[in-house]
């Protein structure tokens, strides 16, 4: 029986608000790792929600790029789009316009899922590169430091897909994934037993469109088939949500600070 999971959940007032919130978040986390254990390993996922936080980390007229420690950070991706690195599709590209094009990540520090190689090949390579960058021995995982997520209107997560094979992967590190019915079906992605054996994983969450996926995957009863962002549950037993108003608003209301608790199982 899964230990109780604490999940709490800041409630921005748009889609701007949020922005900075995740920009805060990162920069914090990225500090405190930094802080206790010299590196700050992160680890990001893609889709649009993101773009407008990183837009933010590296404009220099904000607070955020001066306070991130970026030769100390290792960055790697949560998922991607099997597509070459220059497709508008590509995480990878939409993470160098918005980010890498404006901050001092060295080629070394950042860590590109190769999307335009054969699926099963990139996933291959992308766990090599795990074990390389990580040191595991044996069954180890990784540790990320930092590991955010977003959450798509059908309630996958990373690009675990409802009813698709990749939700079972317990051994890999990385898996391909084919994704019946949604445009460019095949992805790479972190499995389950990596996301969950971060240190500290967030949700970014935003608009009206994700309300009513977040409140039955928060609230509803489990089905983790049909609702994979059930299946985070990170070791440390709490979830963070980052989350605007709009997606927030069938969740029970936040306190006065903005901020709301629910204990799962
Ligand atoms: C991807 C993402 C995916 C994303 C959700 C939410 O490759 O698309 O990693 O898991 O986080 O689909 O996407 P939005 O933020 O665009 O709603």
């Amino acid at each position: 029986m899964p230990r109780d999971l604490k999940i709490v959940y800041y409630v921005e007032a748009d889609a701007a608000a949020l922005a900075a919130r995740a920009a805060e978040r990162f920069v914090e986390l990225t500090e405190q790792a930094v802080a206790a254990r010299g590196q700050a390993r992160i680890a990001i996922s893609g889709g649009s929600t993101p773009k407008a936080a990183f837009r933010l980390m590296g404009d220099p007229g904000q607070p955020w790029r001066a306070r991130m420690p970026w030769d100390k950070i290792d960055l790697w991706w949560v998922d991607e789009r099997c597509v070459p690195p220059g497709d508008p599709d590509s995480n990878y590209r939409m993470t160098r316009e918005a980010l890498l094009d404006h901050v001092p990540l060295a080629p070394g520090q950042n860590h590109r899922m190769e999307g335009e190689l054969e699926p099963e090949k990139a996933a291959a390579r992308y766990e090599a590169e795990l074990r390389s960058g990580f040191r595991l021995e044996g069954a180890e995982l990784p540790r990320f430091d930092v590991l955010q997520l977003g959450m798509g209107p059908d309630g996958h997560t990373a690009s675990l897909f409802p009813h698709s094979l990749a939700l079972h992967e317990m051994s890999r590190l990385v898996t391909a994934n084919k994704v019946e019915g949604v445009k460019d079906s095949l992805r790479i992605t972190l499995t389950r037993p990596v996301i969950n054996n971060a240190a500290e994983v967030f949700f970014l969450i935003g608009g009206a469109d994700k309300a009513q996926i977040l409140k039955e995957v928060m609230l509803g009863p489990r089905d983790e088939e049909r609702l994979p962002s059930q299946l985070i549950h990170p070791e440390n037993g709490i979830l963070t949500l980052l989350l605007d108003r709009a997606a927030a608003a069938l969740l029970p209301p936040p306190d006065a600070q903005g901020c709301g608790i629910l204990e799962r199982n």
